[in-house]
C-alpha cells in the first residue's frame, strides 16, 4: 500500500510549509500530497483553507492578496514557535524541494470553492519546466477540473470524495477516470469494495490511525494520505 504524506508530514511539522515537504521528502515514501491556491496576481501558492485565519497570523482570503502580501505573513507559528519562520510557499519552492527525489506528487487543485480557471494548466505548465510531469497525479473535488484533465492531458488524476457515493466507480468512469481518493470511512463502505472490484485505484484520506491503515490494506486499499507518514512507513513494512 502506497503512503502519501498528507500536506507534508503534518502531523509534526506544520501543514503545507517547506518543512514539512522536506521532511517528507527525506523519506522513502511514494509521494506526497500538495493543496494550491491561486493569488491575486495569479501566483501558485500551496496552503489548505481559502482563507489564511488559520495557518497564519493574518487574516483574509488568499484570492483576494498579492503573492508579495501572503509571504509578510508566518505560516509555522500556530504549530509550534520551533517554526515561526515559516512563510507559505509557491508550488515552485515545494516542486524545488523534490527536484532530485522520486516521490509522486498528488496535487490537490483547491479549484472547488472559487473557480480558478487556469489553476490546472499553470499546474501542469510548471511541472513540465521542472521536468516532473511523470510525476504528477491530479486530484480534486471539482470533478469538472478532473474531467478536462482526464479529456485533454496523460496525466493521472483522481475525483476526491466526500460522503457516500452509489455506484462512484461508475461515475468515474463518465468523468474519465479510475482514481478515487475517498475518505476513511467511506472507504470500508460498499461503494468502495465495489469500485475496488470492478477496478478502481482507490486511496484513502486521512488515515493517521495504525489498525484502520492495516484494515485498509487488507480489504486492497491501494494507497493512503497520512499526516504521520514515517511512523506508517515502519509500522507497515
Ligand atoms: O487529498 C486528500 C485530502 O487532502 C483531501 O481533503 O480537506 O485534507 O484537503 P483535505
Ligand atoms: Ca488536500
Amino acid at each position: 500500500m502506497k503512503i502519501f504524506a498528507h500536506r507534508g508530514s503534518s502531523g509534526t511539522h506544520p501543514e503545507n510549509t517547506l518543512a514539512a515537504f522536506q521532511a517528507a521528502a527525506d523519506l522513502p515514501i511514494t509521494g506526497v500530497e500538495v493543496d494550491v491556491h491561486l493569488t491575486k496576481d495569479g501566483e501558485m501558492v500551496v496552503i489548505h483553507d481559502e482563507e489564511i485565519n488559520r495557518t497564519t497570523n493574518g487574516r483574509g482570503y488568499v484570492k483576494d492578496m498579492t503573492l508579495a502580501q501572503l509571504k509578510k505573513y508566518d505560516c509555522g507559528s500556530w504549530f509550534s514557535e520551533e517554526w515561526s519562520g515559516e512563510r507559505i510557499p509557491t508550488l515552485e519552492e515545494v516542486f524545488d524541494i523534490f527536484a532530485e527525489t522520486d516521490h509522486i506528487l498528488n496535487i490537490e487543485l483547491k479549484s472547488d470553492i472559487f473557480p480558478y480557471d487556469s489553476l490546472m494548466s499553470q499546474v501542469l505548465e510548471l511541472a513540465e519546466k521542472k521536468g516532473l510531469t511523470d510525476r504528477i497525479l491530479l486530484s480534486s473535488f471539482n470533478h469538472e477540473d478532473i474531467q478536462k484533465a482526464c479529456r485533454e492531458t496523460s496525466v493521472p488524476a483522481a475525483i476526491l470524495t466526500f460522503g457516500v457515493y452509489v455506484d462512484v466507480y461508475d461515475y468515474a468512469r463518465i468523468i474519465g477516470t479510475k482514481r478515487l481518493h475517498v475518505t476513511l470511512p467511506s472507504a470500508f463502505r460498499k461503494m468502495t469494495t465495489d469500485a475496488l472490484r470492478k477496478g478502481a485505484i482507490v486511496y484513502a484520506y486521512t488515515v493517521n490511525d495504525l489498525q484502520y491503515a492495516k484494515e485498509l490494506k487488507q480489504i486492497g486499499i491501494h494507497g493512503i494520505f497520512t499526516d504521520y507518514p514515517e511512523f506508517m512507513m515502519k509500522e507497515l513494512e
